[in-house]
């Protein structure tokens, strides 16, 4: 069967600056890095703070027409009050070498790393601390200029529950009832970087949004309340002005996201548990099936965005992707998300953009470099080898149509 997309829909890849860039020294992962609280060091990651042309040339050359990408808050502040020049025109010539190519950059402004400064004062635990947030915001502003989109946070849900709820990931804490603190004043920092940006560009959030099942009938109830507590609470108090948490309702200011970023991966089971504890006690349906463990659920993506148009805000698949080390996989992983993505659009869904992640291969966090989430494998010396399913991706990216070989997926 085939898809077609329209001439304005963007197809494009995501990264992250702590993930590629190399020598991020100023912020707290680099920090727990080297104190050895973390399994692997990013060290030069891609090596993509010198190689930065070369990639943009790649992905122009590959035919994408979007890249997604953050930048470092601790590269262009890394002392408090101290501002780094050379940061701050290394990311405009990025922004610029992108807009000559033709290709739409979207910027991420926190991308899960923060300044070793910021979160010695105590982060985003202390709402108080938002006023450093707000001067980076500003020089942002200046920054961004010719960018289309920005978006605040990356999965601040993510960020809240590995740093805050399950302490796997700095700043180690884990504590619950703090960790909705921390999403009570990033929920603030977003409305004030909506405040600062919007009319300028389109600001809006990017939420990592799994499909969220009950294991069994047993388990609907609490798969329900695990849902909205890690999918939806956050949305709906980025427009309401009201979090709702397990520990009461918090009054977070009324705002707006002129877009919603989807994130989507894969699905988690939820069984009979306590919903803070199924935030991170789910179950992949038997088996995992990726490097990472997450199963392959391409219908949950139609799922999740027919659910995200509840906001009646334009929708982008900020980032999709699979980490294995079978190419042919991948193929056939972006060939059924996209599938499931046109039919979210056939239905309804005002979805502008689709960004796989990633371009290539990367510091993936706690897992080190062993994920290969890559359309272009990062060989010796940094050298970029593209795989076939780049070239794949390159040919849907500039035909804007998809013929699937194996017939209809299911309806969740
Ligand atoms: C979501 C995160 O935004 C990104 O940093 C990470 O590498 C991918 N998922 C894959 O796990």
């Amino acid at each position: 069967m085939k898809i077609k997309f329209s001439d304005n829909f963007l197809f494009g890849t995501a990264t992250a600056a702590h993930q590629i860039e190399g020598d991020n020294k100023w912020n707290d992962w680099w920090y727990y890095e080297q104190v050895g609280k973390l399994p692997y060091k990013s060290g030069k990651a891609c090596n993509h703070w010198e190689l930065y042309r070369d990639d943009i040339e790649l992905m122009a050359e590959l035919g994408y027409n979007a890249y997604r990408f953050s930048i470092e808050w601790s590269r262009i502040f890394p002392e408090e009050g101290k501002f780094n020049e050379e940061a701050f025109n290394r990311y405009r010539e990025i922004i610029e070498l992108l807009l000559e190519k033709g290709i739409t950059p979207s910027v991420t402004l926190h991308h899960f790393t923060s300044p070793l400064w910021f979160m010695r004062k105590g982060g985003f635990a202390k709402e108080e601390n938002l006023k450093y947030w707000e001067q980076y915001v500003d020089k942002a502003a200046d920054l961004l200029k010719g960018v289309k989109l920005v978006a605040t946070f990356n999965e601040p849900m993510v960020y809240v529950m590995m740093g805050y709820l399950t302490a796997y990931w700095p700043p180690f804490w884990g504590d619950a009832e703090k960790a909705f603190t921390v999403e009570a004043n990033i929920l603030r920092a977003h409305r004030i970087a909506h405040e600062l940006l919007s009319g300028k560009f389109e600001v809006g959030i990017v939420k990592s949004l799994p499909l969220i099942r009950p294991l069994s009938p047993a388990s609907a109830e609490v798969a329900r309340e695990v849902d909205n507590l890690q999918n939806w609470y956050f949305l709906d108090a980025v427009f309401s002005g009201e979090l709702k948490t397990p520990f009461g309702t918090v009054r977070t200011g009324e705002g707006d996201a002129d877009f919603i970023g989807v994130n989507y991966y894969t699905l988690h089971l939820i069984g009979n548990v306590d919903p803070v504890e199924g935030l991170y006690r789910y179950d992949f349906g038997g088996y995992g099936r990726t490097q990472m463990g997450w199963k392959i659920c391409p219908e949950g993506i139609y799922a999740v965005l027919k659910e995200a148009s509840r906001y009646e805000r334009p929708i982008y698949v900020t980032e999709n992707g699979i980490a294995t080390l079978n190419d042919a996989e991948r193929i056939d992983f972006i060939a059924r998300h996209l599938y499931h993505v046109a039919r979210a659009l056939r239905d309804g869904v005002d979805v502008r953009g689709y960004f796989y992640w990633s371009l290539m291969d990367n510091y993936e966090w706690d897992k080190g470099f062993e994920p290969k989430f890559g359309l272009v494998e990062v060989g010796a010396n940094f050298r970029r080898i593209p795989r076939e399913s780049a070239r794949f991706y390159g040919t849907v990216t500039r035909e804007r149509r998809l013929e699937l070989n194996h017939g209809e997926e299911p309806t969740p």
